[in-house]
């Protein structure tokens, strides 16, 4: 029996509490097993978890859009995007406790990683094919996960979000070029100029039509998406300047070249013929 006063909230309950059998809390946050004695690497991992999380809910969101735009529900998709843009915010912020790493605060457990790297993230693998960033050599590092190479392999066969735009603007009309309509999904998505077309056109009309709305809330996607990259490429910078990757690629340079990549490429060059 509880003394506290009337309005305390409750203390006492049979089993675990609602809210741990809701957040699951007790699990995840025993899920730290740091590999160094280093008193940085916590916040290291932390953010590499949160990270995860996020991008766990950013492809559930696009999921959901791509569905809408499958079934002709505009205001659903426009939704789920603006839902992600949101989400994406967060993600970005929480680069705040890696963006000041010194080499050395670093190197303090760098080695510990061993060759672990972000690269293999199959979740961040899943937002890349969403945004029509596919390649089935991605999924090569994950065959010793069944369940994570199944959901990537299913990832890699479906249309991408913007695969599902660009069919749900030729479904009103638009002149979408056969060839894109009916591309192999399981390709990286190439620029074509008759989508450019398509998006100038939109962009030349009214604000308020769904198609230009469309078109801003993937703006807005792509440019956050594109600031993660670049705020993951200066944090990494500072990290370890023009070291050898953990995955072993040649760092910097390398993710230099992925930051440089426009998402949605015909959303920012259509905007010149505006
Ligand atoms: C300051 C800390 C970090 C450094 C120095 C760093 C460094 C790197 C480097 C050098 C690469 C290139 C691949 C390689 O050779 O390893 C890479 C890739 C990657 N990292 Fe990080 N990283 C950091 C933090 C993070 C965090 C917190 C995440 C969150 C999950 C992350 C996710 C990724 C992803 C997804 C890739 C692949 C990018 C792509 O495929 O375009 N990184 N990272």
């Amino acid at each position: 029996m509880s003394h506290e006063p009337a309005d305390f909230p409750e203390l006492d309950f049979t089993g675990t509490t609602p809210y741990e059998d809701y957040v699951q809390a007790d699990l995840l946050t025993h899920l730290q097993h740091p590999l160094s004695d280093d008193p940085g690497e916590l916040a290291f991992l932390v953010t590499t978890q949160v990270m995860e999380l996020w991008f766990t809910v950013i492809v559930h969101e696009w999921q959901t859009a791509g569905g809408c735009l499958r079934d002709d529900d505009a205001p659903g998709a426009l939704d789920a995007l603006t839902r992600s843009t949101y989400e994406l915010h967060a993600l970005n912020a929480s680069w705040e406790p890696l963006a000041h790493l010194t080499p050395a605060r670093f190197n303090a457990y760098r080695s510990a990683l061993g060759d672990g790297s972000g690269f293999q993230s199959a979740m961040y693998r899943r937002m890349e094919f969403l945004l029509g960033e596919k390649s089935a050599s991605m999924l090569v590092p994950h065959r010793g996960s069944p369940r994570v190479h199944a959901e990537l392999e299913k990832a890699l066969h479906e249309p991408s979000l913007y695969d599902e735009a660009l069919r749900f603007l030729a479904r009103r009309g638009a002149p979408v070029p056969e060839a894109v309509l009916g591309r192999d999904v399981t390709r990286c998505y190439a620029p074509d100029p008759g989508v450019e077309a398509v998006w100038a056109g939109i962009y030349a009309g009214d604000p308020q039509d769904l198609a230009y709305r469309l078109g801003e809330g993937l703006t807005e996607v792509g440019e956050l998406v594109w600031r993660w990259r670049n705020d993951h490429l200066v944090a990494t910078r500072r990290a370890m300047g023009a070291k050898t990757g953990t995955g072993g690629s040649s760092g910097v340079a390398w993710l230099e070249k992925r930051a440089a990549k426009q998402v949605f490429p015909e959303l920012w060059t259509a905007r010149s013929h505006v």
